[in-house]
C-alpha cells in the first residue's frame, strides 16, 4: 500500500526555497484511491485505540484529520495557525527554520481525561506536531498517538516523539 501512495505523492525540488524537496500532497488527494488510502490507513492504524476526538493541524491535517474522525465516528478539532480562532484560547510556540510561530486551540476542545488522536500530512523536524500533541496536554488531554501520511526520517521528529513516549505512524516514509 506504501508503494501506490508514494506513487501518488508528487515532490517539487527547491519549493519553498533552494534546497528543499517538498512532498506535495494535492495529487494524492485528488485520486480518490489515494484519498481513501490514506484516510483509511491512518484510521486502521488506531483503530484498536479508545478515541473521543481527532484532532488535525492546519492546514492540510485538517483535510485528512477530518476525514479521519469521519471514519472513526469521532467528533474534530482544529488546531490552528495564530489568530485564527474566535474564542479563548491555548497558544503554543514552536520553532521554524528562522524564527518561531504558534498554533493554537480553543481552551473548550477537549475536557480533561478526553482521548485525543492527533492527525497531520508530514512530520519533519516534529516541530509543528509536538507543539500540537503540548495544546491537547495542556488542555487535560490523553494523547493516544499521532498519525500522519508522510514521515521524514532523516529530519528526525516522527524518531524524537517515539522516544518521548508517543504512539507515532505513518503510512509512507
Ligand atoms: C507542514 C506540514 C506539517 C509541518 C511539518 O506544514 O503540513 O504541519 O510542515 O514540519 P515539521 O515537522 O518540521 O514541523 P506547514 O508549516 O508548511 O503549513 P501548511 O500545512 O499550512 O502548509
Ligand atoms: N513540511 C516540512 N517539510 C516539508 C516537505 N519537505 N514537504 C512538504 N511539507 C513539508
Amino acid at each position: 500500500m506504501s508503494s501506490e501512495l508514494e506513487a501518488l505523492i508528487r515532490t517539487i525540488p527547491d519549493y519553498p526555497k533552494p534546497g528543499i524537496m517538498f512532498r506535495d500532497i494535492t495529487t494524492l488527494l485528488q485520486h480518490p484511491k489515494g484519498l481513501k488510502l490514506s484516510v483509511d490507513g491512518l484510521a486502521e492504524k488506531f483503530s484498536r485505540e479508545e478515541i473521543d476526538l481527532v484532532a488535525g493541524i492546519e492546514a492540510r491535517g485538517f483535510i485528512l484529520g477530518g476525514a479521519v474522525a469521519h471514519v472513526l465516528g469521532k467528533g474534530f478539532v482544529p488546531i490552528r495557525k495564530k489568530g485564527k480562532l474566535p474564542h479563548v484560547t491555548l497558544s503554543q510556540e514552536y520553532a521554524l527554520e528562522y524564527g518561531v510561530d504558534h498554533v493554537e486551540v480553543h481552551a473548550d476542545a477537549c475536557k480533561p481525561g478526553q482521548k485525543v488522536l492527533v492527525i497531520d500530512d508530514l512530520i519533519a523536524t516534529g516541530g509543528t506536531a509536538e507543539a500540537g500533541l503540548n495544546l491537547i496536554r495542556r488542555l487535560g488531554g490523553v494523547l493516544v498517538g499521532a498519525g500522519f501520511v508522510i514521515d521524514l526520517p532523516e529530519l528526525g521528529g516522527a524518531e524524537r516523539l517515539r522516544k518521548a513516549g508517543v504512539h507515532v505512524e505513518s503510512l509512507v516514509s
